[in-house]
């Protein structure tokens, strides 16, 4: 998919319903046949720009590329938002002298966007307050690995309507899956990304439902996935939304209304016996570790993409 070079990743609704499919196709491959692609990215170098903490997403980038031949430059942004040293303008126009790309964790969605607006080359979201497309990459990865497919699926997400349900729904529009989000009142996904994630569906057979109930959400579903119900940025809020989430929590009883082969799913890190308990988390349906894999082979697959290296695949794998 030549069209994929040089493209953003900011929201994955910037990818077509065929582009997504084509980083899928391809890191089914990367995962199937890594050693084809050892240095599909010879010498490409990767910034990283975190303003939140990270475990999978800032390892699975740096192993991923690595592992094609390329290096990751990281750069701690806890302690200072991105574009208060300097503008995101100026910095972009530094970035690009030196490196291929840029991957960016960051609070302000439009940090993510203005960077990729200025830059000359790709930019990809590596999670913002708005979305996580790398997360739903992955995760769709792992469902067409269990399933064969993600069309007509029951794909379930009870808790907060965040950042990675945000994704989550779009993804499972553009595959044409069948997405129900059970959330509590005032928690719900943004209604502008439902009004997105359902104009794609219109167009791939796929489907949005809201609910609040989380029974009626997970009942006869093939996955049921939650998220934690405080994300980073909004820890003040702990206390008040402890209760309102605890109708939410997916355990065994919750669990027993999806379909028997249903499969569990949680992007991580989690709040273990919160949003889900042990049992569940531990237990055989869980695909959580999966999904965290996944993310190392997604990426892959996005980064060679995006940075053109797939078509030097064979060429490259004779080293
Ligand atoms: N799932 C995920 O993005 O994990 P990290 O926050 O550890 O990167
Ligand atoms: N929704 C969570 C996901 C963490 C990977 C957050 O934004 O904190």
């Amino acid at each position: 998919v030549e069209s994929l070079a040089g493209r953003d990743l900011c929201s994955i609704a910037d990818f077509s319903t065929i582009e997504v499919e084509a980083v899928l196709k391809l890191a089914h491959d990367v995962k199937a046949r890594p050693m084809d692609y050892r240095w599909a990215l010879d010498a490409k170098q990767m910034v990283m720009f975190f303003e939140k903490a990270s475990l999978r997403t800032r390892l699975t980038f740096e192993t991923a590329i690595n592992t094609l031949g390329g290096s990751a430059i990281f750069v701690d942004q806890t302690q200072s938002p991105l574009g208060e040293r300097e503008s995101l303008a100026d910095m972009s126009r530094n970035l690009e002298r030196w490196v291929s790309l840029i991957v960016l964790r960051t609070y302000a969605h439009e940090t993510i966007t203005e960077m990729a607006s200025y830059a000359a080359c790709p930019v990809i979201n590596a999670l913002s307050d708005l979305e996580h497309p790398c997360q739903a990459l992955a995760d769709f990865l792992t469902l067409e690995q269990k399933f064969g497919t993600a069309k007509g699926l029951r794909f379930s997400y009870v808790g907060d309507g965040n950042n990675v349900c945000h994704s989550l729904m779009l993804t499972a529009a553009q595959l044409g899956a069948h997405c129900v989000v059970g959330s509590p009142k005032n928690y719900a996904p943004k209604a502008d990304i439902v009004a997105q994630a359902r104009a794609i569906a219109n167009a791939t057979g796929g489907s949005i439902e809201l609910v609040s109930d989380p029974v009626a959400a997970v009942t006869g579903a093939d996955a049921v996935y939650t998220d934690v119900c405080t994300s980073m940025g909004m820890e003040h809020e702990v206390t008040k939304r402890a209760p309102i989430f605890k109708p939410y929590q997916v355990n065994e009883a919750l669990m027993a209304h999806a379909a028997p082969h249903a499969v569990f799913m949680h992007c991580l890190p989690a709040h273990r016996n919160a949003e889900v308990t042990d049992a569940v988390l531990d237990g055989p349906q869980s695909v959580v570790f999966d999904q965290a894999e996944n993310r190392m082979h997604a990426q892959k697959a996005l980064m060679l993409l995006l940075l053109g290296g797939a078509q030097n695949v064979r060429k490259e794998a004779t080293k």
